[in-house]
């Protein structure tokens, strides 16, 4: 049996911002703004690739896999990159460090 945790935190590489702390099941995309993190977002429902991140650590939990539409898009944006996800599509439920790829790897 896992134990669900009432909130996770979510880091920064590089260490742009402060880790930001958020209920458990939060979207990333609710929460996270140019204020504090350095992901950008555009449509926020999966289809623009503007929060494209790359989730370098996951701890004290496991965030759901990509559903079909999002690892379409990542085939598409981040075909090399198996850590790659839409931010706007990640519910927190693991401690996560992540960095903002952006269209970078278009
Ligand atoms: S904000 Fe457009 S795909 Fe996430």
């Amino acid at each position: 049996m896992t134990s669900e945790r009432s909130a996770y935190s979510v880091s920064f590489s590089p260490e742009s911002h402060p880790p930001v702390r958020l209920a458990s099941g939060s979207n990333l995309s609710e929460y996270l703004s140019v204020e504090n993190s350095p992901v950008l977002f555009g449509c926020r429902n999966g289809v623009c690739g503007t929060c494209l991140i790359e989730v370098q650590e996951e701890m004290n939990g496991r965030l759901r896999e990509a559903a079909d539409d999002e690892r379409e898009m990542l085939d598409i944006l981040a075909p090399d990159n198996p850590r790659a996800r839409l931010a706007c599509q990640v519910a927190l439920c693991a401690d996560i460090k992540i960095r903002y790829l952006g269209f970078a790897s278009l």
